[in-house]
């Protein structure tokens, strides 16, 4: 049976994972560590991919981890009940933090501290698409009947976890600083082995070549759909239907396949309007 939405602060998450009394204590208590590395996305823009080149540039390369333990472990959401327990009874691994929250629900320690934090970015028409077919395989919140309800819902932000236009804004604000760096889905899929060089300087970390090709081979779109631990493998059975899979196409553009002409004008119309005044190199796709 679909979960309806739970609404805090005027955003829609889903009920199953995401309890107010969670949501106000990652948000007000919750403390940050300086060597702290949060992973922050809105859904669908690629989060699980990002959680595992962390974790194998963590294991050099090395599949073990990725492959025994599943993603939520590994890097655990801070607005989930059972990601904050794992975040705060952790001993030992990297310190790698998950969340999709919105700027204005971040963990407020956040904005005092010296931990680093990625933002990944991607086309919101194809975060739509990969969201209605994600949204509608789970149990998580309730189904759209059709593409075009969601598609309604996606420009009004009546989808998890809010607005699109809203979550980025609010995100691109800190793009200057230094302890963050934003990277873009698009850029990620045209050169995977820059992206993860990118990630590395910005944590300081070296990789040997060896090492850098066994991180790009084992978080490659296949190698992921193959690991059951790194696509919702441990997710209750009746939360996903039909064995979805995180790992669904992986590619740019899929909104062609599926928006009508008007769709696809009403959406550039909202994205005009919304994210006036940033700079268009902030989002290199079509
Ligand atoms: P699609 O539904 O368009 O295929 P998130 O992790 O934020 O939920 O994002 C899921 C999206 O990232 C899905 O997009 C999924 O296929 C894509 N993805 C996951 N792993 C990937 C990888 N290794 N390479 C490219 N895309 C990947």
């Amino acid at each position: 049976m679909a979960q309806d939405y739970m609404w805090y602060d005027g955003i829609p998450f889903p009920a199953v994972d995401c309890k107010p009394e969670t949501l106000k204590a990652a948000h007000e208590k919750f403390v940050v560590k300086d060597e702290d590395i949060m992973l922050v996305a809105y859904p669908k823009s690629g989060t699980h991919w990002l959680i595992e080149i962390l974790c194998l540039i963590h294991t050099k390369g090395d599949p073990k981890w990725v492959r025994s333990v599943n993603t939520y472990n590994r890097s655990p959401w801070i607005e989930t009940e059972s990601g904050n327990t794992t975040i705060v009874n952790r001993k030992e691994g990297p310190p790698l933090i998950s969340s999709h929250l919105p700027i204005q629900l971040f963990p407020k320690s956040f904005f005092t501290s010296k931990a680093k934090l990625i933002y990944v970015i991607r086309n919101p028409k194809d975060v739509l698409i990969s969201g209605y077919y994600f949204w509608s395989s789970t149990n998580l919140v309730k189904k759209p009947e059709s593409l075009e309800q969601y598609f309604e819902w996606f420009l009004r932000g009546h989808v998890p976890y809010g607005s699109w236009f809203d979550h980025v804004r609010g995100w691109l604000s800190l793009r200057e600083k230094e302890n963050v760096l934003v990277l873009c889905y698009e850029e990620m899929r045209k050169d995977p082995r820059k992206s993860v060089e990118k990630i590395c300087q910005f944590l300081g970390k070296a990789l040997e070549p060896g090492e850098l090709n066994l991180v790009l081979e084992n978080s490659s779109f296949q190698a992921m759909k193959e690991n059951k631990m790194s696509n919702f493998g441990s997710v209750a059975k009746e939360l996903v239907l039909n064995d979805f899979k995180i790992t669904r196409k992986g590619i740019t553009g899929d909104w062609k396949n599926h928006f009508t002409p008007a769709q696809t004008q009403a959406f550039e119309e909202t994205f005009r309007e919304k994210m006036a005044g940033l700079p268009p190199e902030l989002f290199p796709w079509d």
